[in-house]
């Protein structure tokens, strides 16, 4: 099972659900007074975007894109483009939803992609960032967590695949990572 892979949980179910809220606050008082299009980065920013649009009472477009850089492991590998846009983001104000800023390859590269779009404006909301140098200096616009930089799982981020359903953020076992 899922749960005996686990090292130790450092955000719960409740203290990821209280961040949620202030980051909601954040992105209602940032796009007071301007359009919004939610873009959610697939797969690990489902939970995390679910949470957060229910916690947004105002009009907004919701869209995916697919991008997968993760090959089955902890070590990046080349990215790829899984899945396009289907809204016209031409002239809007664009929010990319992430699980995890890395290395910023992934969003650095969406961020290029949306903005050869004609977006407005390109902003981005991740619910971790890792303390690691990023690419090119990007930075989350608004950012749930900051954690050292350790693999973690659970709330959308997976390890091959698996643990995207836990109701928290956690490290795994050492050996499970080696298995
Ligand atoms: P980046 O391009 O290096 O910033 O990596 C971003 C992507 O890598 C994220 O969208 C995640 O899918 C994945 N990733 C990075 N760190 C972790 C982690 O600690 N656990 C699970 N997935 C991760
Ligand atoms: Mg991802």
């Amino acid at each position: 099972m899922h749960e005996q892979d686990i090292e130790k949980i450092l955000f719960d179910a409740e203290t990821i659900r209280r961040r949620v809220d202030e980051v909601a606050a954040e992105i209602l008082r940032a796009y007071d007074g301007k359009d919004l299009t939610m873009v959610a980065v697939l797969t690990g920013s489902v939970p995390f975007i679910a949470d957060l649009i229910r916690r947004l009472p105002r009009p907004l477009r919701l869209d995916c894109i697919g991008a997968a850089s993760y090959r089955g492991g902890t070590k990046p590998t080349e990215l790829t483009l899984t899945k396009s846009l289907q809204l016209d983001v031409a002239n809007r104000h664009v929010l990319v939803v992430d699980d995890i800023l890395d290395t910023g390859a992934t969003l650095l590269r969406i961020r290029d992609i949306i903005s050869s779009l004609g977006a407005r404006e390109v902003k981005l909301c991740v619910l971790l960032e890792k303390e690691v140098p990023h690419a090119e200096n990007i930075r989350a616009d608004f950012f749930g967590f900051r954690i050292p930089p350790h693999f973690v799982v659970g709330y959308g981020l997976d390890f091959r695949e698996q643990y995207r359903n836990l109701p928290y953020i956690a490290t795994l076992k050492q050996s499970v990572i080696e298995s």
